[in-house]
């Protein structure tokens, strides 16, 4: 070889041309190969986002009637069901949408005078087809939404003995029994009513005809809480509860006491109890709840004892009038209050029998052990995942001198501002980014560069203006 190896241009056009489809094609094919994961992972990140919201709606609509998790109240079928997780989607969603006529199942569809959308009919039916139901139970206590009916009680064992002894006793007795498993809860202990339902203990009820109350208790009030119980109860069991009803004037009082109904409670629930404990009550209940000169102790056995969770709740919703003991319940959400009840329950195991009150000297908000004082770093993350921001306690409104912090909890209500209300899947910002879109960007900026420096070359080209004068 004597040194000039000369390449035709042609060869170079050739190859430059081949290049270029080289890569057009490969891009093409990368393209193709990840296009269907891409929109797998677009469908599982649309999914979760849709089940996710679907908790909410079932907290928010849904939880009163078919359970904490699914699994359904008294007679309300549970939902949580594998023959309903088989079943046709479409008809799923017709029923949510058009509620089921003559029982208390509602219609929710927007077009049938509900409150949803046919999109949050679709999330509900994925929720019943794909959801996790204990998921679904955590949300609905995290968002305070827990029902408190699906709780039973037990009949007074020496009153039913008693009973028991009477002419008929026994038909009576295994009423009371009833009762307390399935009715108590919305019907109120010794059958005197609560605020879902009314008295049945009571001599207009009384009155009704056999018949008439059979019927009621079979088929159920039409849009009512009040059930279908003809699948749930047998005809014998439904004579026992009308017999019942019907003689509960020999039923001595106290024989079926108020179903006990502990605030249920989550990892997140009972983080944010203590946050808001720490905020809110340790200035005057003590940084342990073990109360000061301001406040009693409420880390101490005989009051966690004697105190149910529904009377802790009612307290610290409406306050004590006439001490300093505020009502928080237009303060803080019904969510935040059940999680500070929570809170203080989880001290019962290891309350001391004697309450010992830390000394305080001062204001109360300056007290030791205070939020402003002890410099209690709040903020931290929830085991969620999520950031209190929220519950940031607010030094200001904690100083203003009135004795009552406010909490600061800025979302409260059950609008889902509550920080596990967001998804908990966090999602890197890139994995957010289209890669297609990227492409373009980046196409366009450098097509622009190019013309940029394209016209740059131009311009210094071009006879300078001094210069042409
Ligand atoms: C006021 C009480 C109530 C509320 C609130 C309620 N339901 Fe129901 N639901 C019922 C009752 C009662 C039935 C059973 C009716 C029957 O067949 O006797 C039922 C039945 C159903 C069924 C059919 C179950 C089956 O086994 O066939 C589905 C699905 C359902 N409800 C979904 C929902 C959804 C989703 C929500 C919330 C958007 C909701 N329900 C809210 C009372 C309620
Ligand atoms: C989920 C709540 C709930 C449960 C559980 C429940 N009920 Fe009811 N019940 C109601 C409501 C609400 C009404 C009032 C309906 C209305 O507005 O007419 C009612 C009404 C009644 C009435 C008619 C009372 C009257 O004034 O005429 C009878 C009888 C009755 N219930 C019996 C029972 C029995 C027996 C059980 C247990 C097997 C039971 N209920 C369980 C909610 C409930
Ligand atoms: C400004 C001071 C103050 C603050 C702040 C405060 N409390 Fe109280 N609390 C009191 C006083 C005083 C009582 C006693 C009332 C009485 O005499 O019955 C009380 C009583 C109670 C009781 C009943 C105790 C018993 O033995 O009967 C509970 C429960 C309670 N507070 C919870 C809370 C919770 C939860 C918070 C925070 C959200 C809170 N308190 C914040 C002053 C306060």
């Amino acid at each position: 070889m004597n040194g000039s190896l000369k390449i035709s241009p042609r060869i170079i056009e050739l190859s430059l041309g081949l290049l270029a489809t080289i890569l057009i094609a490969s891009g093409l094919l990368a393209y193709a190969w990840q296009e269907p994961q891409r929109i797998e992972q677009a469908q599982a990140a649309q999914l979760a986002t849709d089940l996710n919201e679907a908790k909410n709606l079932y907290a928010e609509n849904c939880a009163v009637c078919h359970g904490l998790a699914g699994d359904g109240i008294g007679a309300i079928p549970a939902l949580n069901s594998a023959a309903l997780v088989g079943s046709d989607p479409a008809s799923l969603a017709k029923i949510i949408a058009r509620g089921l006529y003559n029982t208390a199942m509602p219609a929710w569809a927007q077009e049938d005078g509900g409150p949803l959308s046919d999109y949050q009919i679709d999330e509900l039916v994925g929720l019943i087809r794909y959801g996790d139901w204990t998921q679904v139970q955590e949300r609905v206590i995290n968002l305070g939404l827990a029902p408190m009916v699906p709780f039973t009680t037990e009949a007074d064992p020496d009153i039913l003995a008693q009973v028991a002894q009477l002419p008929g006793g026994e038909l009576l007795a295994q009423g009371i029994s009833l009762y307390a498993q399935e009715c108590v809860a919305c019907h109120g202990a010794d059958g005197l009513g609560t605020s879902l339902a009314p008295a049945l203990n009571d001599p207009v009820v009384r009155e009704q005809t056999a018949e008439d109350l059979t019927r009621t208790v079979i088929y159920g009030v039409s849009g009512t809480l009040m059930a279908t119980w003809e699948n749930a109860l047998s005809q014998p069991e439904v004579e026992m509860l009308v017999n019942l009803i019907r003689n509960w004037d020999q039923v001595p009082s106290g024989a079926i006491p108020a179903p006990v109904r502990p605030i249920p409670v989550t990892t997140e629930s009972l983080a944010l109890g203590e946050q808001i404990f720490s905020t809110t009550c340790i200035g005057c209940h003590g940084a342990q709840g073990e109360g000061t000169q301001r406040a009693p102790s409420l880390n101490v056995k005989g009051f966690l004892t004697d105190t149910s969770d529904a009377a802790i709740e009612q307290i610290v919703t409406l306050g004590v009038t006439g001490t300093s003991m505020p009502a928080w319940g237009d303060r803080i959400s019904t969510a935040e209050i059940q999680a500070v009840v929570g809170f203080i329950r989880s001290w019962e195991p290891d309350a001391p029998e004697v309450a010992q009150p830390s000394r305080v000297t001062g204001p109360w908000w300056k007290a030791a052990g205070s939020p402003v004082a002890a410099g209690v770093t709040s903020g931290q993350a929830l085991p969620s995942g999520g950031t209190t921001t929220t519950y940031t306690p607010n030094t200001g409104a904690q100083a203003d001198g009135t004795g009552q912090g406010t909490g600061t909890a800025g979302g409260g209500g059950h609008t889902g501002t509550q920080p596990w209300a967001v998804s908990n899947e966090p999602q890197s910002w890139w994995e957010s980014i289209d890669p297609r879109s990227l492409a373009v960007i980046g196409g366009l900026a450098l097509g622009s560069l190019i013309l940029i420096l394209w016209a740059a070359i131009k311009l210094y080209r071009l006879p300078h203006p001094i210069h042409s004068i």
